[in-house]
């Protein structure tokens, strides 16, 4: 593909550099590698500036705090948010959910109210929702899917009773990129909140949530690029201003008395203690290594290869992929035939190629699909075609070695 020089950007990142046999790394959707980039970022800041942030009156404090806070700016303009006090500094997309229906969901919802959800959620989407359905009395309800992993009749289930409606952008199975906009617009005319999942979806394409007009995002630093244990939650202004806080402690105050206390304005509110700050800085850096090549490059680049991966994988006899062949981001579940995952992903690793196997954090799925497990090939800007033509060979390899008969 012109513009778009793999090499270069493979020579980035440490983890693929100097090894006699490199390391074939198609597990993106659970995480993904770190340019030197941002590890230099988070090293810089133990390193050089290492200090807490918003509190310290003195010079490296304040550039620990310039930093965090230039970072959250970045990331707000990287999702067109026009006010950077609307992104909150979570763990990762999880902790940005749980801080949803903790600290709006429980004090909105009651019982005849209902969640809706989607039978494709990765459970970080399911559980809050059951576990603050079970503590306010609010119904939780599931739009269907057919064994494609597209919706079935979404429409059908919005109704005024709805009053959160949570939905995953792309699915970490099928890769099914659902059609948020057309669906918030559909929850919003009767009433309900929408909460936009866009772990999967935000390292892959352009997510603009003024576009999307979506409530709330939740965002996943270590899938794009960023260290583990940084995400965050974009939500709109006025809604993050009425919330409750999530976690009480440091920061997240203004007065506090022997009985009770204040809460500082909107983010800080719910960022309560020390914050992730090396790993927020990292992300900062994730997202302007991301700008520099261009999200839209790495959609079409992702989704070339994507097409070429379909195309080479179906050639194996016994080669079932599961959802839409044609129309999906770069993650590929599958099962061959007489191969169970876990041995397949065994076999490969010994090839020095990491894939996933399991049930994806989506029992659900694995459900409707009646099966135990399948694989997992997720691909991301540095995966090359040739990566794919290994992975194909070594699955081959992998289906010889197991036969029985
Ligand atoms: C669709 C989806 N949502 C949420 C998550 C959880 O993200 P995090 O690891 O940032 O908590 C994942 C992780 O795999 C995911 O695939």
């Amino acid at each position: 593909m012109m513009n778009f020089d793999v090499e270069k950007i493979r020579a980035q990142f440490p983890m693929f550099a100097g090894k006699d046999k490199p390391l074939i790394y198609l597990d993106n959707a659970a995480t993904t590698q770190k340019p030197q980039s941002v590890i230099d970022a988070v090293t810089k800041y133990y390193s050089e500036y290492s200090a807490n942030v918003h509190r310290g009156i003195y010079a490296i404090s304040e550039k620990a705090t310039h930093e965090y806070e230039s970072a959250r700016t970045r990331i707000a303009k990287f999702i067109g948010a026009d006010f950077e006090k609307s992104i909150v500094f979570t763990r990762g997309a999880t902790e940005a959910i749980n801080l949803v229906a903790y600290a709006w969901a429980r004090h909105n919802l009651n019982p005849g109210d209902e969640i809706l959800i989607t039978e494709m959620e990765h459970h970080s989407n399911i559980i809050p929702w059951q576990l603050a359905a079970r503590d306010t009395g609010a119904t939780l309800r599931y739009i269907p899917i057919d064994e494609t992993g597209t919706l079935v009749e979404s429409e059908k289930y919005i109704n005024p009773k709805t009053k959160l409606f949570a939905i995953t952008q792309q699915s970490n199975v099928f890769g099914t990129t659902n059609p948020v906009k057309e669906l918030t617009e559909i929850a919003h005319s009767f009433g309900a909140k929408v909460l936009v999942d866009a772990a999967q979806a935000m390292p892959h394409l352009m997510v603009d949530v003024v576009d999307l007009d979506c409530d709330f995002l939740a965002i996943s630093g270590h899938k794009m690029l960023a260290p583990t244990g940084v995400g965050a939650l974009f939500a709109k202004q006025e809604i993050l201003e009425e919330m409750e806080p999530f976690l009480g402690g440091g920061e997240m105050i203004e007065q506090v008395t022997m009985e009770t206390a204040t809460w500082s304005e909107i983010p800080q509110k719910f960022e309560a203690g020390t914050p992730n700050i090396a790993q927020a800085i990292g992300f900062g850096a994730a997202v302007d290594f991301i700008n520099q090549i261009g999200i839209e490059k790495i959609k079409d680049y992702e989704g070339e290869m994507t097409r070429y991966a379909i195309a080479k994988l179906s050639e194996i006899s016994g080669m079932q992929i599961y959802g839409d062949l044609f129309c999906r981001g770069p993650v590929i579940s599958f099962n061959v035939s007489g191969v169970h995952s876990h041995d397949l992903a065994q076999l490969l690793d010994m090839e020095n190629i990491a894939i996933r196997a399991g049930h994806h954090c989506a029992q659900p799925i694995m459900r409707k699909l009646d099966v135990p497990a399948t694989a997992r090939a997720s691909f991301y800007l540095y995966n090359t075609k040739a990566e794919v033509d290994a992975l194909c060979e070594a699955i081959e390899k992998a289906k010889w070695f197991l036969a029985t008969d």
